[in-house]
């Protein structure tokens, strides 16, 4: 008898890795008195929060955030690793003094609307919101979680899919997220973003970016951060592959950050069936949402 193989075992989040807060599954490196306290978190005017479903290219917009606030003028911190440079709100696993980093302060985060500081709410700051099509986000968290020590294995890609779905897997509901966010722009100081148009026209992006957080550079820097952050160079840059995860966190050999980086690579694992199933669940709900994405107009 092997649990794995029990579908009615699967179709709930197991304790091991994650806990509930307020409808929201955590990872177990946090807790719920931690998640809680944010509410009263400290927000200072220049802050920056990036945050997205997970695989929606935050650890991208992590990078390309980093190069436009740094590069060239990071003072010693030149082989500083972006994680550590933006460091995770819910997540403080390196126990950093978050009140103390030199401004303007960048954090990432997979937080729901409306768990997030209250400040932040009350539009001090910015957010830089990002999604992607749900389909190649579903694929690339199902790689991601098989070399992610801290995530759930869930070898059965149906499994994993009806967990998506439903919720049931770190972060919970894509739909939730992205409709929870949209819905409440209008109490943030907020700059959307998807993954498609980043992957179509990445300087337009790093324009759209600099423009909202009021940054000016010259042509050259402009084109030097869009080189550095195409997938190419990311994924040879370990200060940008997150490559250098610790032991705890990682697999080592059994997956990597930066693995595709395509649009539609869900065509190469989901079947016409999981397609048209995943449509029967998400498609209507999509079309609810104050905006039109580009992969569902396609
Ligand atoms: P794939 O698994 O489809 O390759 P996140 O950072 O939110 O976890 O998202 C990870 C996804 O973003 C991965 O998708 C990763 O390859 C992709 N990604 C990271 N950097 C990228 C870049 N410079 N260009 C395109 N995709 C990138």
């Amino acid at each position: 008898y092997s649990p794995m193989s029990d579908n009615r075992l699967m179709m709930e989040p197991s304790k091991e890795f994650v806990f509930n807060y307020k409808g929201f599954y955590f990872a177990v490196n946090t807790t719920p008195e931690y998640v809680a306290s944010l509410e009263n978190f400290e927000i200072k005017d220049s802050d920056i929060f990036i945050a997205t479903y997970p695989k929606s290219g935050t650890v991208w917009t992590q990078n390309i955030l980093s190069l436009i606030l740094h590069e060239g003028h990071r003072n010693g911190t030149e082989n500083m690793e972006t994680m550590d440079r933006i460091p995770w709100v819910e997540y403080n696993i390196k126990n950093m003094d978050y009140a103390n980093l030199p401004l303007p302060r960048v954090f990432a985060t997979h937080l729901p609307y409306y768990l997030t500081p209250k400040e932040l709410r009350n539009k001090k700051g910015r957010v830089i919101y990002v999604t992607r099509n749900p389909k190649d986000v579903l694929v690339s968290y199902y790689h991601f979680s098989k070399f992610i020590r801290t995530l759930e294995k869930i070898p059965d890609f149906n499994i994993f899919m009806e967990r998506f779905l439903a919720g049931k897997v770190l972060a919970s509901a894509w739909f939730d997220h992205v409709s929870g966010w949209y819905n409440h722009a209008k109490d943030f100081n907020i700059l959307f973003l998807t993954y498609e148009e980043m992957k179509k026209d990445l300087r337009s992006t790093v324009l759209k970016i600099c423009n909202f957080i009021g940054k000016k550079l010259s042509e050259e820097e402009i084109e030097s951060v869009v080189r550095q952050a195409t997938f190419e160079n990311m994924q040879k840059d370990p200060r940008a592959n997150y490559e250098n995860m610790p032991d705890d966190i990682a697999i080592k050999g059994k997956g990597r950050f930066l693995r595709k980086g395509t649009i539609g690579d869900w065509k190469n694992t989901m079947t016409v069936a999981q397609s048209e199933r995943f449509d029967e669940v998400l498609k209507e709900k999509i079309q609810t949402l104050p905006i039109k994405f580009t992969w569902d107009t396609e």
